[in-house]
C-alpha cells in the first residue's frame, strides 16, 4: 500500500503542511509506505492545451510533472492538502492538477494508457482556509471531487479546517485527529 501526499502550500511548516503530516503518520501507521512531495518545491507549469497527450497519452511539458504522474500512477491513495487564496486552490494546487490532464483522452475519458492503473484509486483532501467557515473552501472541494468522480476513483471525503495564522491548527486537536484518520483510512486494506 502506497500512500502519496501532495502539499500545495508555499507556507512550509504551515497549516497545510502540518495536517498533511498527520494525514501521513495516519497512513504509516496503517502499514502503508509514504511519500510526500511539496509542489512550491518543484517546478511545474499549468497545462497548455497543446491536445499531443490525447494521442501519445504522454506530456509535452519537460518539467517534474513527470516524475509526479508516475507516482500517481504507483501510489494506491493520493492526500493532497492546501490552502484557500482567493477561494480557490493555489497556483502550485492548480498547475499540478491542470496536469492530470495526461491521464485522460480527447473525451475527457482515462486514456487507454491508463486504463488499468487509475480507476479505483484513492483520493483525499485537506483544505484550510482563513475564513471561521470552512464552507469558504467549498471551491478547492469541488475541484478534487469532481475530478476524483469524473475519472472513476474512489473520493474518501476532505477535511475542511479554518486557521490563519503559520502553524495555528497544531493547536486545534479535532482537525489533527481528523486529518490523521483521514490518512488511516487511505491505506486500509479492504
Ligand atoms: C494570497 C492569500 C490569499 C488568501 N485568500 C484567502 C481566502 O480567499 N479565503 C480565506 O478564508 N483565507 C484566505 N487566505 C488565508 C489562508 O487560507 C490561511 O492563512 C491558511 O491557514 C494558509 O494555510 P497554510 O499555512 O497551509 O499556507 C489567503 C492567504 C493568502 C496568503
Amino acid at each position: 500500500m502506497k500512500v502519496l501526499g501532495i502539499m500545495g502550500s508555499p507556507r512550509l511548516g504551515g497549516n497545510s503542511d502540518i495536517l498533511l503530516d498527520q494525514a501521513l503518520a495516519g497512513a504509516r501507521d496503517a502499514g502503508a509506505d509514504v511519500e510526500k512531495i511539496v509542489l512550491y518545491q518543484r517546478q511545474i507549469s499549468g497545462c497548455l492545451n497543446c491536445e499531443s497527450c490525447n494521442d501519445t497519452g504522454t506530456c509535452a511539458i519537460q518539467d517534474d510533472m513527470a516524475e509526479i504522474q508516475q507516482k500517481i500512477l504507483e501510489a494506491d491513495a493520493i492526500i493532497h492538502s492546501g490552502p484557500l487564496y482567493y477561494w480557490a486552490m493555489t497556483s502550485q494546487m492548480k498547475a499540478y492538477l491542470e496536469r492530470w490532464c495526461v491521464f485522460c483522452d480527447a473525451e475527457w475519458k482515462v486514456h487507454k494508457t491508463y486504463a488499468n492503473r487509475i480507476g479505483g484509486k484513492r483520493i483525499g483532501l485537506i483544505a484550510v482556509c482563513g475564513d471561521l467557515n470552512v464552507s469558504a473552501a467549498e471551491p478547492i472541494v469541488r475541484s478534487f471531487k469532481n475530478t476524483c468522480l469524473d475519472m472513476g476513483l474512489t473520493w474518501l471525503g476532505a477535511v475542511q479546517v479554518s486557521a490563519a495564522a503559520k502553524g495555528e491548527v497544531a493547536q486545534n486537536k479535532a482537525a489533527i485527529k481528523e486529518a490523521y484518520q483521514l490518512g488511516k483510512t487511505s491505506a486500509a486494506r479492504n
